[in-house]
């Protein structure tokens, strides 16, 4: 039997005012539902998660078969504060130390040695487990009441693009979940910087938000970066949600060295045309006239362009269109992260 749809708590909520009787009402609604193992989306200030209780295993459980995520994919733990991160550590590095101090709460999560209390389903059985304070307010107030560390990966089918609105959570996981926290957007847009701190260096699994110089400042000494080698593994295994294929729409994405002669190409094979466009504005204006292109404007500061960017391709994903032309992003370090999850979505071939 289907399950219903799962029902939405708006959450109004103005950044630094106490919350109201009503935040409170929801909040604590979606905390009894952890409680007894259900499953919630909440709004973060990366990307909405699928949260459940990270102690409970049958409840991390229902995360992997509501989004169809491979088990050997390990999970986010959500805490309110470094000491809960702590407790679910069986050793706490001095790197780890260092940036839940400079950065937490925030978009960064922290791979660290696993204590024995967390479930090996959490960690894909693997030794490590990654740990985030996020800084959200409706996040850090849904872990507090619930009084539960929160598994949340991403709140989307596996392999597609992240949510940053509670529509996208409903399109993509629907009746497939209990319950969805309603704030608006997130800020920031794409999901937190990975830091391993079992290694030293320290390791960037995966770029965000917190750009490497800013993780190197806050440590005071470099961090190695995916694609250097030195790790007894190799990243993809260190990082298993880091294969290429991942963050795609469902329309076949690309990002051709000459994004105008490519939109032209298609147009005249009689394709309909998704175009996010940062650097050809001109060339999109002369091709605008067609009807079967839709082209958007993006930003030209990364940390804007991330804060667009999933909500473009989900837009883009609605309109039935044969592909997607992404404007390359430029070479420099601050769109290190926005330039990741473009490559991801591309085709594979
Ligand atoms: O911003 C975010 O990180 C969002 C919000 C909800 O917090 N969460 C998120 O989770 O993006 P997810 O599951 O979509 O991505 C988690 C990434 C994956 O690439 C996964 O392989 C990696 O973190 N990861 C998790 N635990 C790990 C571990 N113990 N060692 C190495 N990588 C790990
Ligand atoms: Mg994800």
């Amino acid at each position: 039997m289907a399950r219903p749809l799962p029902d939405i708590l708006r959450i109004d909520w103005t950044t630094g005012a106490e919350p109201s009787a009503a935040v409170l009402a929801a909040v604590d609604r979606a905390a009894a539902v952890l409680r007894e193992g259900g499953l919630v989306a909440v709004p973060t200030e990366t990307v909405y998660g699928l949260a459940a209780n990270a102690l409970d295993p049958d409840a991390v459980a229902g995360i992997f078969r509501a989004k169809k995520r491979p088990t050997g994919n390990p999970l986010i733990v959500h805490v309110a504060d470094e000491p809960q991160a702590r407790r679910l550590a069986a050793a706490w590095p001095p790197a780890a130390a260092t940036l839940a101090a400079a950065i937490w709460p925030g978009p960064v999560s922290l791979v660290v040695p696993k204590a024995a209390a967390v479930p090996d389903i959490v960690t894909a059985g693997g030794p490590t487990v990654a740990v985030r304070c996020p800084a959200h307010p409706v996040a850090r107030l849904l872990i507090e009441r619930a009084g539960i560390p929160l598994a949340a990966p991403s709140a989307n089918r596996s392999e597609g693009v992240s949510p940053t609105t509670a529509q996208h959570v409903l399109t993509s996981l629907g009746n497939r979940i209990d319950l969805i926290l309603d704030a608006g957007s997130c800020d920031r847009g794409i999901e937190s910087t990975v830091i391993d701190c079992t290694v030293t260096p320290p390791r960037i699994l995966r770029p965000g938000p917190l750009a490497r110089s800013a993780v190197e400042a806050a440590l005071g000494g470099p961090v190695a970066w995916p694609e250097q080698g030195g790790g007894d593994r190799p990243v993809i295994e260190r990082s298993p949600g880091q294969g290429r294929r991942h963050y795609a729409p469902t329309t076949p994405l690309e990002l051709p060295n000459d994004p105008a002669g490519r939109v032209a190409e298609l147009l005249a094979a009689g394709k309909r045309v998704g175009w996010l466009v940062l650097t050809t504005l001109e060339a999109a204006r002369g091709l605008a006239a067609s009807r079967e292109l839709v082209a958007v404007p993006m930003p030209t500061e990364p940390e804007a362009y991330a804060r667009q960017l999933y909500a473009s391709l989900h837009a883009l994903d609605q309109r039935q269109l044969d592909r997607i032309i992404v404007d390359s992003p430029p070479a420099e370090a601050g769109w290190a992260a926005v330039r990741d999850r473009l490559e991801r979505s591309g085709s594979p071939g």
